[in-house]
């Protein structure tokens, strides 16, 4: 396993993820999605549209704006309740979130407790500063995490509004218009992909945490009394997804949180963490909402978020089960899981990023034997592939460096053209992982990638 500072390293030097704004000394925890970055995201949520969306009967896309009416945070609680407990020295002036204190100093969950409880436990145990080692805390208070901004001309307080914090929201207020209009029944499920925006208290760990990220979330509606089966479903079905893409079984696990820990609207929840550098950490919530948000909504909208089943005329509001995974936290697992050093038969190593065909960046890679011979054969051979998958052309240096790049940014197939090539229009396909050559027609290679890098 790589630390965290040589991930950090890795990708910026391949191009996958380079420092935010560096030229002018960077915005702290923002993050550029480089050449290969970018489209290892569009290729995780490819994967993720694909088995929970396309493949489904069931589930359909919605795509919302990140603004929506200050009335929505309201019923949804998180103008009231959207916060984390701040605890600030008064020494070093250094400012802490109070349950990663207690948790850092000796393991104890102390999600849900009041801000009395936490200041009493802080108090009792004698929990020092972990920057300066003083024990000489302000009083801890509710720190909001919603971004604010103004829509329009006028900066006032008409119109300020927020920045989502989740795509939930998204769903819930629109799930009436979606019901409708693509009439499904119940059991049934909005996915929604999109940025959503924290204010934390405490971001780090490279991409892992940050105060812009994307979410991929599926609502998916159920009958009351009928969520507890559903959960088990979809916690099921996100680790298989996970597993099915590469990530190993030893690096996930299940943390089921207890009665006690569970949120206000939750009667279920979940996390599938995944072992990151620093140990095992969240990656994907997984958490049975109840009616909570739609009751909510009807109760501040005046819309009634009852359906009527159909077949036994019962009406009931909706329960929901919401499997929430952060792109992000997908594209550090990927890597970190992918990556490793390689000692080969000769005795020399490699690099290789070994990451699903289906996620990696660049499918295949073409390879002119001889730039000054070659090179218009070659590109022909990549105009035909890059119609099919992202491809990337390489004529600089000489074969063994450039299939060690290759191997290095996790490209799955590299394509060689060589002299042959002109009198048979046959080409050498290596395979990434075992390193394996064949040759081939050019008019088979796109069958035969295609093949391997189903998803
Ligand atoms: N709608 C439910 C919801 O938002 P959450 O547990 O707060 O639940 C879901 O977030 C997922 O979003 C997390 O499991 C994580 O993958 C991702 N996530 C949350 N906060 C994040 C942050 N600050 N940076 C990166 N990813 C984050």
């Amino acid at each position: 396993m790589f630390t965290v500072e040589e991930l950090v390293q890795y990708a910026k030097n391949t191009g996958y993820i380079y420092q935010g704004s560096e030229i002018y000394g960077g915005l702290a925890n923002t993050w550029d999605y480089g050449p290969l970055g970018s489209l290892l995201k569009l290729n995780i949520k490819k994967a993720w549209r694909q088995k929970f969306i396309q493949e489904r009967i069931d589930n359909v896309l919605l795509d919302g704006p990140i603004l929506l009416n200050n009335k929505v945070w309201e019923a949804s609680g998180h103008v009231a309740g959207f916060s984390d407990p701040l605890i600030e020295c008064k020494k070093c002036n250094q400012r802490f979130r109070v349950d990663k204190l207690i948790h850092d100093f000796d393991g104890t969950d102390s999600d849900g407790w009041s801000l009395e409880k936490l200041e009493k436990y802080v108090n009792d145990h004698k929990i020092k500063c972990p920057s300066c080692g003083a024990f000489e805390w302000n009083e801890i208070r509710a720190f909001h995490l919603m971004f604010q901004t103004y829509q329009g001309a006028v900066l006032d307080k008409a119109n300020q509004v927020y920045l989502r914090p989740e795509n939930a929201q998204n769903v819930f207020v629109s799930y009436k218009n979606v019901l409708r209009s693509s009439r499904k029944k119940i059991p049934f499920g909005i996915a929604h992909i999109g940025k959503a925006f924290r204010n934390e208290i405490t971001p780090g760990n490279f991409i892992f945490r940050t105060r812009e990220f994307e979410q991929m979330e599926l609502e998916f509606f159920v009958k009351p009394g009928t969520e507890i089966e559903w959960f088990k479903y979809w916690k099921q079905f996100a680790m298989d997804w996970l597993v099915s893409l590469g990530l190993s079984k030893d690096n996930l696990r299940f943390d089921d949180h207890k009665p006690e820990a569970l949120s206000h609207y939750s009667n279920a929840t979940t996390d599938i963490q995944y072992r990151y550098p620093w140990g095992f950490d969240e990656l994907w919530g997984i958490a049975s909402r109840t009616d909570f948000d739609l009751t909510q909504h009807q109760n501040h909208s005046g819309e009634i978020m009852e359906y009527l089943d159909p077949e036994t005329n019962e009406k009931y509001i909706p329960y929901c089960v919401e499997p929430s995974v952060g792109v992000e936290r997908l594209v550090f697992a990927f890597l970190a899981e992918g990556l490793s050093i390689e000692t080969l038969a000769d005795g020399t190593t490699r690099d290789v990023l070994r990451i699903h065909p289906a996620l990696a960046p660049y499918k295949v890679a073409v390879l002119p034997l001889s730039r000054r011979d070659l090179s218009s054969k070659a590109e022909e051979v990549y105009h035909l592939l890059s119609k099919h998958f992202d491809a990337v052309y390489d004529e600089t240096q000489n074969i063994g460096r450039r299939y060690r790049r290759q191997d290095q940014i996790g490209t799955p197939y590299a394509v060689t053209i060589d002299y042959d090539t002109l009198e048979d229009n046959m080409v050498t396909v290596r395979e990434r992982d075992t390193m394996a050559q064949v040759r081939l027609p050019i008019s088979e290679v796109v069958d035969y990638i295609s093949e391997r890098i189903k998803f």
